[in-house]
């Protein structure tokens, strides 16, 4: 059978469409598959811009060690949308495929009021600098590899509040030192989503955000109590004003 011409075109429309993921073109490729053509899984589950997040990258790349891919699904996880690392293309936009490489642009609470940190982010190493990893809280991994593969614990950001040396104020004495009966999880004064085991549901929105979470129940700096760090917590027997060192 002939091949059609309008098929031996529709190809060759393809294949110079397709230069354009290598940053060569900004002609949108044929059987444009919205942003996902070029970059992401446009089968993933989610909204259109979920679905155009590496892997894979823009030269069919998969791996979390290469710094177009690294760590995008870590982050998609826990809630960290796209406009806190980049300027998001509208919908059709081609203006952004300017080479060498992706831009990494920052912005809300990583360079917001609470920072602690000018927010960095540096390709050769590659690695960040910013609050959310570094929110001046005894955190351990404070300059975090965007490649790297294993997840980072509690105690990468802040103290993971779980034992005695990686603890602030009376966490270990609730968390670790009571009866486990009476023992406390994060969420106990946290808040629903944090749990020792992980932070999740309703807490996304709220962890890392710039204001520490602490449950009213808790009472804490209550103005009924005279001194700074109180709590007046209603979850004691008998309620009084308590020091938190
Ligand atoms: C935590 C920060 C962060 C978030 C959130 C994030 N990205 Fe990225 N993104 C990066 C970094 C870092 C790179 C690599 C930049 C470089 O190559 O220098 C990158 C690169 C990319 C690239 C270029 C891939 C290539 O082949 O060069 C695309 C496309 C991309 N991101 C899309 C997204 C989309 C879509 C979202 C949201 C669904 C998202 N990103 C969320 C940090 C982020
Ligand atoms: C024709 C291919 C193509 C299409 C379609 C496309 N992108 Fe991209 N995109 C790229 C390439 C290539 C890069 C890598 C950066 C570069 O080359 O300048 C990139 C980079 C990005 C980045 C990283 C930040 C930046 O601007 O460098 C984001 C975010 C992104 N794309 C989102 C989108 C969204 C959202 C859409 C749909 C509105 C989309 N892209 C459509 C090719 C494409
Ligand atoms: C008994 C109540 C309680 C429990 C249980 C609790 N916290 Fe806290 N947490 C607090 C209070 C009160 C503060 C505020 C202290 C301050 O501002 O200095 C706080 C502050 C924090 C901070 C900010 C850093 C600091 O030390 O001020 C982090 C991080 C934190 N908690 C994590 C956790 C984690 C993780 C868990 C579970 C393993 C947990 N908390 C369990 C009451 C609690
Ligand atoms: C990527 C860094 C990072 C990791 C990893 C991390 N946290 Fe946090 N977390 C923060 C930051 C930043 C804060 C400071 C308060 C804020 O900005 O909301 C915080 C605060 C908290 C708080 C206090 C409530 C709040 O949000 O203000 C709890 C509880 C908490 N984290 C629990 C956990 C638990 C449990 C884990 C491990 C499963 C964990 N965190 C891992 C960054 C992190």
């Amino acid at each position: 059978m002939r091949t059609s011409p309008s098929l031996v075109l529709t190809a060759l429309i393809s294949a110079i469409g397709l230069a354009g993921c290598g940053g060569a073109s900004t002609t949108p490729p044929v059987g444009d598959q919205g942003c996902a053509g070029c970059h992401g899984d446009p089968t993933r589950a989610g909204t259109a811009l979920a679905q155009a997040a590496p892997p894979m990258d823009a030269h069919g790349l998969t791996a979390r060690t290469e710094v177009t891919v690294g760590a995008h699904q870590a982050h998609l996880a826990q809630g960290v949308a796209c406009a806190t690392c980049h300027v998001v293309p509208a919908e059709g936009d081609r203006t952004h495929i300017d080479g060498p490489h992706a831009m990494v642009t920052f912005s809300g609470n990583v360079v917001g009021a609470n920072d602690t940190v000018v927010a960095t982010w540096n390709r050769d190493q590659p690695t960040c600098a910013n609050y959310c990893h570094d929110p001046a809280m005894g955190g351990a991994v404070r300059t975090p590899l965007w490649t790297r593969t294993t997840p980072l614990t509690c105690g990468a950001c802040h103290w993971d509040q779980q034992s005695q040396a990686t603890t602030t104020g009376l966490h270990d004495y609730h968390v670790e030192t009571l009866p486990p009966a009476t023992r406390l999880d994060c969420g106990a004064c946290h808040g629903v989503g944090y749990s020792t085991a992980g932070v999740g549901g309703v807490a996304l929105a709220t962890h890392a955000d710039g204001s520490l979470q602490v449950l009213p129940v808790v009472g804490w700096q209550d103005p009924t109590c005279s001194g700074p760090r109180t709590c007046y917590a209603s979850c004691h027997a008998v309620k009084t004003c308590r020091y938190w060192p």
